[in-house]
């Protein structure tokens, strides 16, 4: 979606947090895997801004690290003295810029692209100098309160410099703002006289409005989106909520959810029509599972495309490709590289890495498959290992097609075991076997004779 009005972003992100009470800056903070700063750059993205240019301050190298190779631009505040200190950084960068200007703040990771659509337009259609988002809120404690007079916005008044009336307000300023290209002047004339000593953004209502410009302001109807985290409770919340909004899209499209109250699905998770999350599954960050697969248990998927039709129970796949009808554990642990073609089937206590398993082979019974290539057809004995790891470096086995080996086989890499083979039990295979035989590689068994005294 390309927004209709030309606009660059600037995204606030240079305070430390101190609330969340964390070595590292409040914007990296996680929710649903991805950072706040990173939810916030998603929302602004999607409407495709000219620029997006993001102040940075704490800690500014881990957050500029965060977001290596993204399409935007750094300016520093080195102390931080205010919003509107903040936002004078960016002048530089956009001073010759004649679009909208967005000015959103790194820590509200919930705020829809639709809303800040309709901010920008609001601000375009109206003429506006600066267009505020507001909210209304049942505890307005701590916010910006929006002070109207008639329905026109006059001032926004922060929590510490409001009294007993304005504290009454209960329409605060969200903190997010589409200004004109006369935000840059403004800027210039905002003086700290407040209780913080600060300068703040919010002054910039009343300058744009001394100088005969027009300031406006929209609602939001969701005010949930404008919540900024501040505090690990606020961070656990927007968690929930993200939760509840990804829970209640994935019943609407199919998805089975037999508890929704024990199960944790990342916002970026892709599942499938007709499949079922049984309780305590956890599918996080980058798992795409297809249709009528059946999770079950503490399974974990991570990273992985699943096919469709398929049984995970109790499991911790990662990094994984599977086909169709895979069936998985229960207590297997699927690590990344792992291809399981259709049908195939890896049991309990068994392991797999960075290995190809041919359609309908079996992996069944405690068994480790590290980078092995396995045909088609293929029969792995209970407690077969690959014997990948020299100490130095980790070498390759590969095994053909319809072969059959035995239980307990060490397989000592790199070896190939040709189609076809039978491998005898407890065999431990150190040297390459040619297709259609059978090997035997272990102590023949002897008879001794028994002579051992006992004592009585
Ligand atoms: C701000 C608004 C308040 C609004 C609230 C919404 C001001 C003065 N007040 O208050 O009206 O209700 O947001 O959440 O703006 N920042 C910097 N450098 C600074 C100071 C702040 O980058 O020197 C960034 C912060 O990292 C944050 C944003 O600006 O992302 C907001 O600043 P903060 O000090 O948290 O303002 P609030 O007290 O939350
Ligand atoms: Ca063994």
């Amino acid at each position: 979606m390309r927004f209709m009005n030309k606009f660059s972003a600037v995204i606030l992100a240079a305070g430390a947090g101190t609330r969340m009470k964390s070595s590292l800056p409040k914007v990296m903070h996680r929710l649903s895997g991805k950072t706040l700063l990173n939810w916030v750059i998603g929302s602004v993205s999607a409407l495709k801004p000219d620029n997006i240019v993001i102040v940075l301050g704490h800690k500014a190298d881990i957050v500029e690290k965060s977001l290596q190779g993204l399409n935007v631009k750094f300016v520093y505040q080195q102390e931080q003295l205010g919003s509107a200190h903040a936002l004078m950084q960016a002048r530089k960068a956009l001073k010759k810029y004649k679009g909208d200007i967005l000015v959103i703040s790194g820590d509200v990771p919930l705020v829809k692209t639709s809303t800040l659509s309709s901010l920008l337009k609001h601000n375009k259609k109206n003429k506006a100098s600066v267009t505020v988002l507001a909210a209304k809120v049942d505890n307005p404690f701590g916010y910006g309160r929006m002070v109207k007079n008639g329905g026109e916005l006059v001032k926004i008044v922060e929590e510490k410099d409001a009294d007993a009336q304005e504290k009454l307000i209960n329409e605060i300023n969200s903190g997010i703002y589409c200004f004109d290209n006369n935000i840059w002047k403004a800027l210039s004339k905002v003086k700290p006289n407040n209780v913080k000593k600060e300068y703040y953004l919010t002054d910039t209502v009343e300058i744009l409005k001394k100088a005969g410009k027009k300031a406006c302001y929209t609602v939001t109807k969701a005010a949930y989106e404008v919540k900024g985290i501040n505090n690990r409770i606020e961070l656990a919340q927007a968690e929930n909520i993200i939760q509840e909004q990804k829970i209640i899209y994935l019943l609407e499209n199919g998805v089975t959810i037999t508890d929704i109250n024990n199960v944790y699905i990342s916002a970026d998770a892709k599942i499938g029509a007709d499949t079922v999350i049984g309780p305590g599954a956890v599918i996080d960050t980058g798992a795409v599972i297809g249709k009528s697969c059946i999770i079950k248990g503490n399974s974990y998927i991570k990273d992985s495309k699943i096919g469709d039709e398929n049984e995970i129970s109790y499991s911790y796949v990662s990094g994984a490709v599977t086909g169709k009808k895979v069936k998985i554990g229960p207590f297997a642990h699927i690590r990344p590289d792992s291809v399981l073609k259709d049908n195939v089937k890896v049991g309990n206590f068994s392991e797999t890495k960075k290995s190809v398993i041919g359609k309908s082979s079996k992996v069944n019974h405690l068994s480790y498959i590290g980078d092995a290539q396995i045909g088609e057809g293929v029969n792995i004995g209970a407690g077969t290992i690959t014997c990948n790891y020299d100490g130095v470096k980790k070498h390759k086995t590969v095994i053909g097609a319809n072969s059959f080996i035995g239980s307990n086989v060490n397989l000592v890499a790199p070896v190939t075991v040709g189609k076809k083979v039978l491998v005898a039990a407890g065999s431990t295979i150190t040297r390459d076997v040619p297709p259609e035989t059978l090997v035997i590689a272990r102590a023949r068994q002897e008879l001794k004779r028994k002579n051992i005294k006992k004592k009585d």
